[in-house]
């Protein structure tokens, strides 16, 4: 088993190991609200894009017993599946399920991606919005056991594209029709946090590790957070 100390990933501001999952959303909760209080005393503002996926449920969870300034909170989303609205499986629903109805953020401060309108069309509005809105303050992510971040996959056009955001076919991982910020989006976020857990993310973070360009090592200066049973074997 790799050392904590010893794991570097190429491209990272920071790499933090903690013992397991319940560690790791209490440490990425803490660092959330810290980064949010910071902005909002710095701006008045802080934007915040939401990873979808499981790893960052119980961070969420977590975030709902914290004292954050939620009335100067805008939550965006880093993807989302093109599903009808109310999808469960959606991840702005399991956004609304583990924090954002449990918290007093204005409604009108949730900018889902309206994917219901179709992945070409929901990509070109949610640009306009973000476009708008100005660079996101906090983007949190989360990495596929193939190095895939948002709904940007290896091999697949939406990584090479320079939109805010891009919408994606083919994409390995159910549903194959989403919506994803761009890996320039991500990039010119002020802080990037990664939530990585489990074994099953071991290969890919060995790769990114060894130098391999997967779609998660190419959002670089980020904040990474990940359990022990992430880390590679060796390296
Ligand atoms: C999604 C996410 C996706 C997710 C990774 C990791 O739509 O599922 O946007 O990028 O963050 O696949 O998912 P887990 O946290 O469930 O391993």
């Amino acid at each position: 088993m790799t050392s904590r100390s010893q794991f570097v990933l190429p491209g990272a501001k920071q790499v933090n190991v903690y013992a397991d999952a319940g560690a790791l959303a209490d440490a990425v909760s803490q660092r959330i609200a810290e980064l949010v209080q910071a902005c909002v005393a710095q701006q008045g503002v802080c934007r915040i894009a939401l990873a979808g996926g499981g790893t960052p449920q119980q961070c969420y969870e977590k975030l709902r017993g914290l004292s954050l300034p939620w009335a100067n909170i805008h939550i965006y989303f880093g993807d989302e599946r093109c599903l009808p609205a109310g999808d469960a499986q959606r991840n702005d629903d399991m956004a609304m399920r583990t924090l954002l109805q449990h918290v007093p953020i204005p409604a009108e401060q949730v900018h889902p991606m309206p994917v219901e309108l179709g992945a070409e069309e929901a990509a070109l509005r949610y640009a306009q919005e973000l476009a708008q809105a100005g660079a996101l303050d906090i983007v949190l992510l989360g990495m596929g056991e193939d190095g895939h971040t948002a709904s940007l996959f290896p091999n697949n056009p939406a990584l090479e594209s320079i939109a805010i955001a891009v919408a994606v076919d083919d994409a390995p991982k159910p549903p194959p029709q989403r919506v994803s910020l761009g890996m320039a989006t991500l990039n010119a976020a002020s802080h990037k946090l990664f939530l990585v857990a489990g074994s099953g993310k071991r290969a890919a973070l060995q790769s990114i590790a060894q130098g391999e360009q997967l779609p998660a090592a190419q959002v670089l200066d980020a904040e990474w957070f990940m359990d022990e049973a992430a880390l590679p074997n060796r390296i």
